[in-house]
């Protein structure tokens, strides 16, 4: 597997980088995570190509999680949030306009220069146990800690933790969210794996993992975004009750079997069958002279592709918003990626929806594709073409 936000140009082909993208699961602490893993500083740097806000979706749903944790944690007149990976500041622009005291933690330059440009205090950095210790000692300890999809990235959770039991004040809380394993299973959503997750979280691993560190879920919320998260919130041990939801969770985990061995070669077996209906769909569709293009150049559609073998003889471009991935091609199979003006000129017959946990405003955006005919490709949590 090539690295899957790894876009690159023509000249770069021969130099590609690949790792064996395999995953494992624990019989003993249940974690599920990549048995290799891919260096964070070849993955977060100067040229990451994820930009948070170009989703308006995510846009709206960081507002709501920045306004609710202002109003539940952050009353206190110096209050002081932390969000560990926060991006453009999708989110903490969002207590920066409000005069929150705040900082974000972010390895990766260029997006976290956007972020300073939206008047978000951000220090440059992956956040780690040291990364803890050094900003209670500039700023003092925190209120919240935040972090959206950037837990599961970190490959050492220990010195996560660490640095999260160092940094929160005694009855601070630290809130974060990341793709749900539960949802995963049950979609066979197989392209949230690659090398960014290094780990698929689920409620029992998390305790299991937190515990050493004196830190306690107390609260968990299912999130729709990146089609099925969990929210948990974490405190020092014994400084706050759990709630009822997260005893609720536990119960559910084990009914769903997320503990047991053949919940994932049963898995594997619905993720190989995946794999020949779309190559079979899309071979047919060709053969029939249709022109099929793909939806969003997401990390997700590079373990699609990848692991499918779909490359431009299959997919002729794919369409995306992001400026620095037009122009590029997608890692591994060399999908010419083009921006979204190129659809329409003049529309595919079909589109494969590789930015799928956006489809309600994908579909609504592209009513005219429709209209004119168009017809998307699902494959999550099966292949279809839609209605
Ligand atoms: N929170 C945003 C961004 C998620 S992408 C959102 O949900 O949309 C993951 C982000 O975490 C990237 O911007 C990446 O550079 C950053 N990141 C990766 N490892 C990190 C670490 N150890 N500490 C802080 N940020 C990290
Ligand atoms: P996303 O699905 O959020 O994540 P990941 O890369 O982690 O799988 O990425 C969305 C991608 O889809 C991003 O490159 C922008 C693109 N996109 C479009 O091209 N058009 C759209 O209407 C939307 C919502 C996203």
């Amino acid at each position: 597997m090539p690295i899957a936000n790894g876009f690159l140009h023509a000249e770069d082909f021969a130099a590609e980088f690949f790792f064996d993208l395999a995953v494992g699961h624990c019989e003993r602490c249940h974690m599920v995570q990549l048995t290799e893993r891919v260096d964070p500083a070849r993955l977060f740097h100067s040229q990451y190509a994820y930009f948070s806000s170009l989703s308006t979706g995510m846009v709206r749903h960081f507002q709501a999680f920045a306004e609710d944790a202002r109003a539940r944690y952050l009353g206190a007149p110096d209050a002081f949030a932390v969000e560990i990976g926060s991006n453009d500041g999708i989110m903490l622009r969002h207590l920066a306009a409000a005069g929150v005291r705040h900082l974000g933690v972010e390895p990766s330059s260029n997006v976290a220069a956007v972020s300073r440009e939206r008047g978000v205090n951000t220090v440059c950095r992956f956040f780690d146990e040291a990364a803890g210790s050094d900003i209670r000692r500039e700023h003092g300890p925190a209120d919240v800690i935040l972090g959206a999809n950037v837990v599961c990235h970190v490959p050492g959770l220990h010195a996560l933790a660490r640095g999260v039991a160092l940094l929160l004040k005694d009855d601070g809380l630290f809130v974060f969210e990341d793709p749900y394993l539960g949802d995963i299973v049950a979609k066979t959503s197989y392209d949230q794996i690659y090398a960014e997750h290094v780990y698929y979280f689920s409620l029992h691993a998390l305790e299991a993992l937190l515990a050493p560190h004196g830190l306690a879920i107390t609260g968990v919320l299912p999130q729709t975004t990146h089609g099925g998260s969990m929210r948990y919130e974490v405190s020092h041990a014994g400084r706050r009750v759990a709630s009822e939801a997260v005893a609720a969770l536990r119960e559910r985990e084990i009914t769903q079997g997320l503990h047991r061995p053949e919940t994932y070669h049963s898995l594997r077996g619905r993720v190989e069958r995946s794999r020949e209906e779309l190559v079979a769909l899309l071979r047919t569709l060709r053969a029939d002279g249709r022109r099929v293009a793909g939806y969003g150049a997401t990390a997700k559609s590079t373990t699609v592709t990848n692991w499918c073998g779909i490359g431009p003889e299959l997919i002729e471009f794919i369409t995306d918003t992001t400026p620095g991935k037009q122009g590029t091609f997608s890692p591994g199979m060399h999908i010419p990626v083009v921006p979204p003006e190129r659809f329409a000129e003049p529309y595919p017959d079909c589109a494969v929806l590789f930015a799928w946990n956006h489809r309600d405003e994908i579909l609504a955006k592209e009513e005219p594709f429709r209209r004119a005919g168009g017809r998307f490709i699902e494959y999550v949590p099966h292949v279809r073409i839609m209605d």
